[in-house]
């Protein structure tokens, strides 16, 4: 995720723009820039790479001297990682700009702006932002701003220079986050608090549709009419190692709070007219066709991530997915065909296994299809084709927001995947995308509303000695994921099973108060998971039951029961595996273990 700062004040612009943005990188980032007042010209810098580059990049050109300044780190969605494509953004003569977000309707734009007689020099959607501001200031800031929103589609946060206004900097934000820090004559925007804790805790939340505008004086605001705004002065009581955290207590949490934007990031640029496109990835319509056999293989979260996107892909594009655990593909000689498909998904992209199947189904002839949250790593570099998703750094060990993303990119192929075969109507497809792009939302909403539950529910299994996690079809796949969340971050013994599969052997382990948490979202499954709880609640288990806000749960079903927001049934997985990230969560908290650092784990594996 990029990241913004601005500074305006006494002290020397440049060295506060890279100190802050150095309290950016956790959000990860592939090049770096800054543009400077300086002499009352804007002098911008970008580098390719770490923010020590640039450094080295501005020790050998100069550094810009002055008091006012936006900078950015760029976590590359629209084009390359490239020096050009880094911001700063210069949209022609009169503005320079840094964004964070992304413009949706950018092709329009583009093409209106060449066709007026602009040219362009990079590939991004911010670029066009710059110039259809530039196009529209004609000496009113708020004025061209206003005209630019009333344009624009998406979300996004600007920090923005104009030319003619050296004491100036402005900033205007629609749903990604953007603060503005206040001192004793300086202020400062960011995209996040421990930007600026070093230099001040006073800050302002700017919201939907404000305008910040910033001198040496202080900081006013206003809508989009230019009418002032009053707004509250927050103040921060962290210090830098909390602000780093966002404020959580651990990076877990505020990882599970960050799951709506990475979804959001990571489907939005691959969503064309209401239709997943995946061609930026190298993958066609009339690539999918040729697809009759799938192979789904990684590691621990990623292969649970795996599981979600088999039940997903044989439902709806009926191509056969065998997902496989990549220490077991490598070594089971297993039946490759010239042109099968071989999905690896991992964070990291260096996990050991993972890379190693890939590079032996390449070897067999397959075609391989990296999903991947780490930019340039071993497994994005080696990969046929390539699907990054947007997750930002994931810091704690127990993955949640880079499992989210895994599986928002398995429905998003599995959409195109189940339209290119002719499965369902573009109509069809265009209906469970939206639906999709609605999921965002509803993750927020299921923290929220569940989150409290969750907590009081832990307290109730610290003292397991054991948990079965149950349900069936898609629910199963969840509840594998569910109970390996638990397991490495409470210590506690758990095992998934399919609910069906119980009375074959498992149902003698259930004793009086044993946990078992039920995954029953499946509306087509719903009575046969209930029939399962049944059996174990009538042998004592105590039953906490995760199923749909609209469900009719029967009165002796569940000694607990977390609802989550209803949404298509196939889409049930990414609501209901919030809960289940809650419980692991507070329960490892309750049990007093390092959370974000459980014993013996690492969180990238690249060893055998
Ligand atoms: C569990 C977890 C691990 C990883 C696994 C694969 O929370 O994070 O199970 O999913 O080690 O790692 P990547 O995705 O980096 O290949």
């Amino acid at each position: 995720m990029c990241g913004i700062v601005g500074y305006i004040g006494s002290k020397d612009c440049s060295e506060v723009l890279v100190s802050a943005l150095r309290k950016l990188e956790y959000r990860g980032y592939d090049s770096a820039g800054i543009a400077v007042f300086e002499d009352g010209k804007i002098s911008v810098k970008k580098a390719q790479g770490r923010l020590d580059d640039l450094e080295k990049k501005m020790e050998y050109e100069g550094r810009p001297l002055g008091h006012a300044g936006i900078g950015h780190t760029r976590w590359a969605t629209h084009g390359v990682p490239s020096e050009t494509n880094s911001h700063p953004h210069r949209g022609g003569e009169k503005v320079t700009l840094v964004h964070n977000g992304i413009i949706e309707n950018y092709k329009e734009l583009k093409e209106m702006l060449i066709e007026s007689g602009r040219e362009f020099v990079s590939e991004t959607d911010t670029e066009v932002a710059a110039q259809l501001l530039d196009s529209n200031y004609d000496g009113d800031p708020v004025k061209a701003i206003a005209k630019t929103l009333s344009q624009v589609e998406g979300s996004f946060a600007l920090g923005i220079l104009f030319s003619d206004r050296a004491g100036e900097i402005y900033a205007v934000r629609r749903e990604s986050p953007l603060i503005v820090g206040v001192a004793e004559g300086e202020s400062f925007i960011a995209s996040d608090v421990p930007a600026i804790i070093k230099y001040t805790k006073n800050y302002y939340l700017l919201e939907h549709d404000e305008i910040a505008k910033l001198t040496e004086e202080g900081v006013t605001f206003c809508d989009l009419q230019g009418n002032p705004i009053e707004k509250e002065l927050k103040v921060a009581d962290w210090n830098e190692d909390a602000a780093e955290k966002g404020g959580y207590d651990h990076f877990m949490i505020k990882e599970i709070h960050e799951q709506p934007t990475a979804v959001k990031t990571t489907i939005t640029p691959r969503i064309v007219e209401g239709m997943p496109n995946l061609e930026e990835c190298n993958i066609t319509i009339d690539a999918l066709k040729d697809i009759n056999q799938i192979y789904i293989v990684a590691c621990g979260t990623a292969m649970h991530a795996g599981m979600v996107g088999k039940y997903v892909i044989e439902k709806l594009a009926k191509v056969p997915v065998i997902v496989d655990i990549a220490s077991e593909f490598r070594y089971r000689e297993p039946l490759i065909h010239k042109g099968d498909l071989v999905i690896i998904i991992s964070q990291s992209g260096e996990t050991a296994d993972s890379l190693a199947a890939m590079r032996l189904a390449k070897s067999m002839g397959a075609q391989t299809l990296g999903i991947v949250n780490a930019k340039g790593s071993s497994i994005a570099r080696e990969a046929d084709m390539l699907i990054y998703t947007h997750a930002g750094p994931e810091i704690a060990v127990a993955s949640t927001k880079a499992y989210m993303v895994q599986i928002a990119v398995m429905y998003l192929l599995s959409f195109e995947l189940a339209f290119a075969k002719g499965f369902i109507t573009d109509g069809e497809c265009c209906r469970l995308t939206d639906t999709l792009q609605g999921i965002p939302a509803l993750i927020e909403d299921t923290i929220d509303k569940t989150n409290d539950l969750c907590h009081d529910i832990a307290e109730k299994l610290t003292e397991a000695e054991s948990l079965l996690y149950i349900g069936r079809g898609l629910d199963y796949a969840l509840s594998m994921e569910g109970s390996l969340k638990l397991k490495e971050i409470s210590y506690i013994h758990s095992e998934a099973y399919a609910a069906g599969e119980l009375k074959h052997g498992t149902i003698s382990l259930i004793t009086e108060g044993m946990p078992v948490i039920a995954v029953a979202t499946q509306n087509s499954l719903y009575d046969k998971t209930v029939s399962n709880i049944k059996e174990v609640r009538a042998r004592g288990a105590m039953v906490v039951l995760v199923c749909d806000e609209k469900a009719k749960v029967g009165a002796d079903v569940a000694d607990y029961i977390i609802r989550v927001p209803q949404t298509d049934e196939v889409l049930m997985p990414m609501t209901a595996a919030v809960p289940l990230q809650l419980l692991a969560y507070y329960t490892s908290v309750l049990r007093g273990n390092d959370v974000d650092k459980p014993r013996n784990l690492a969180k990238s594996v690249t060893v055998e």
